[in-house]
C-alpha cells in the first residue's frame, strides 16, 4: 500500500476536533498583540489558553527591548552548532544567570525544551542503565525514552508505591555497571498536581538514583523566587537536573537544564540535537536574559499571577464547578460529557461570552469526562475573571456534570 495513502486511514489522537474543527478547536488563530485580550476570527476575547504566566510577553519594556534587539543583531546570528561557530558571551552568561536562578551550579542552553530534553534523556543514559519515570509524562519525555537505550519502567502518576516498586525492581535488576535515571514533572500541565518530588527523593537514600526534573510549568511560577517546584516543595537539592523552558512563564522560545559542571560538559558534547543543530539566534538570547532579570526584579508578578489563579478557582466553585486540586496555576476544570459537550462549551463561551478556553476529551483524559483548561496570567485584571465567571455561570446548565469520585481519582491520583 502507498505510504500517503495508508496516512489517511492512521486514526489522529485528537480524532474529531482535528477533522472538523481546524481553525475554531484545534489551530485557531489568535491574532493582535499578545495578551489576556486578543482578537479569535475579528473579535474580541479574553483569553485562558496561553502560557505567559507572568505577563512578560505582554510587557511594554520587554516588547521595546525586543524591538531594538532585532534591529542591533540580525536573527540570523550567530550561524552554526555552538560547538562549531554558534556560540557567544551572551549564550554563555544566559547559561550563568540561570543556574544562579534556580540555584544550581551550571546550566546548558537549549534551542527547543522538547528536543533538548529527549536529548538529554537519551545522552544520559546507556544500554546497561535504567529509565523510570511518570506514566503521565509530557509527550518529549515518552519521546525521549524511546530513543534512550536503557531498559525502562514506568510508575502510576504520582504513587509513591507504585514508584518504590519500580525504584526496587531497578535496584533487583541492576548490573554492576547499572545506573537509575528517574524522570518526572515539576509540575503537570493538563491536571496542575505537583510531581511528588520529596517523597520520591526521600527513597534515594536505600535505592540511590539521579533525578531529572521537567519543570516547564513551575520554573518563574513556583517557589517563592520563581525558582521552581523544588524550592516550593522544599526539596530542590535533591533534584540532580532541573529542566525548564522559556516556552511558558518567559513567553519566549529556547529551554535550559541547570545541574552539576560535569553533567554540563558531558552533555555539551553529547546531547545530540544540541551539537547538530544551529544555535538559538542573538536576539532570544538577549531577550532571555532581559526576561529573567525582568522576572527577578518584580516577584509581585508572582503574587498577582497567584491572586487571579485564587480569584478564578473560587468563583468557578462558587458556580459549582468541579475545580480539580491543582497545586500550580494551571486551572482544570473537570465536567462529564463527550466531545461534543467539550466543543459547545467552547464554542458558547467564544461566541456568546467573548472567553477563549481550551478543552480536551478522551483519550487525553478518561472517556465520557471533559476537561476545561484555563491558565491565569498576572495580565489578567478583576474584570476579565469576573467576565469569565459570568459566561460560566450562563452555560452551567449544560456544562456542570459531576464526574464520579473514582474517576475524578485516576485523575489526580
Ligand atoms: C511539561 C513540558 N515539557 C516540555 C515542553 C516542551 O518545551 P518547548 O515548548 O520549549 O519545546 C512543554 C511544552 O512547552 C511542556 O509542557
Amino acid at each position: 500500500m502507498d505510504l500517503f495513502d495508508k496516512l489517511q486511514c492512521r486514526p489522529s489522537p485528537l480524532g474529531k476536533f482535528t477533522s472538523e474543527g481546524y481553525g475554531y478547536y484545534t489551530y485557531p488563530k489568535l491574532e493582535g498583540p499578545l495578551g489576556p485580550v486578543m482578537k479569535f476570527n475579528g473579535k474580541d476575547v479574553i483569553v485562558w489558553s496561553i502560557n505567559d504566566y507572568l505577563g512578560v510577553g505582554s510587557n511594554e519594556e520587554v516588547r521595546e527591548y525586543d524591538r531594538d534587539i532585532a534591529r542591533d543583531y540580525s536573527l540570523s546570528s550567530p550561524m552554526g552548532a555552538r560547538l562549531m561557530t554558534g556560540n557567544s558571551d551572551d549564550h554563555e552568561k544566559l547559561e550563568e544567570e540561570l543556574a544562579d536562578f534556580v540555584h544550581k551550579p551550571d546550566a546548558l542552553l537549549l534551542n527547543y525544551g522538547y528536543q533538548g530534553i529527549m536529548s538529554v534523556i537519551h545522552a544520559l543514559v546507556d544500554r546497561n542503565d535504567i529509565l523510570i519515570y511518570d506514566e503521565l509524562s509530557h509527550a518529549c519525555i515518552v519521546d525521549g525514552k524511546q530513543l534512550a537505550m536503557a531498559e525502562k519502567f514506568v510508575f502510576k502518576h504520582n504513587d509513591i508505591d507504585s514508584f518504590a516498586k519500580q525504584l526496587k525492581r531497578a535496584h533487583r535488576n541492576a548490573k554492576s555497571n547499572s545506573s537509575v535515571l528517574v524522570v518526572t514533572e515539576g509540575a503537570f500541565g493538563m491536571t496542575g498536581d505537583l510531581g511528588i518530588l520529596k517523597e520520591m527523593i526521600a527513597l534515594k537514600e536505600e535505592y540511590p538514583f539521579r533525578l531529572l526534573v521537567d519543570d516547564a510549568h513551575g520554573v518563574g511560577t513556583m517557589g517563592d523566587d520563581g525558582s521552581g517546584t523544588g524550592t516550593h516543595l522544599g526539596c530542590h537539592d535533591g533534584i540532580d537536573i532541573y529542566f525548564g523552558t522559556f516556552a511558558k512563564a518567559f513567553a519566549l522560545i529556547g529551554a535550559f537544564v541547570a545541574t552539576e559542571t560535569r553533567v554540563v560538559e558531558f552533555l555539551k558534547a553529547n546531547a545530540r540535537s544540541q551539537i547538530f543543530a544551529k544555535s538559538v539566534p542573538m536576539p532570544i538570547v538577549k531577550s532571555a536574559r532581559k526576561r529573567l532579570s525582568m522576572i527577578r526584579q518584580h516577584p509581585e508578578w508572582r503574587e498577582q499571577l497567584w491572586s487571579n489563579t485564587r480569584k478564578l478557582r473560587s468563583g468557578l466553585r462558587e458556580i459549582g464547578y468541579n475545580v480539580l486540586p491543582a497545586e500550580c496555576p494551571v486551572t482544570p476544570v473537570l465536567t462529564k460529557g463527550s466531545t461534543d459537550l467539550c466543543q459547545l462549551i467552547m464554542r458558547r463561551l467564544r461566541e456568546e461570552h467573548g472567553v477563549f478556553v481550551s478543552g480536551v476529551t478522551y483519550p487525553v483524559v478518561p472517556k465520557g469526562t471533559v476537561l476545561i483548561r484555563l491558565i491565569p496570567t498576572a495580565a489578567h485584571t478583576d474584570e476579565h475573571i469576573q467576565q469569565t465567571l459570568n459566561g460560566f455561570e450562563s452555560i452551567k446548565d449544560v456544562a456542570l456534570n459531576s464526574v464520579s469520585a473514582e474517576v475524578q481519582k485516576k485523575m489526580t491520583a
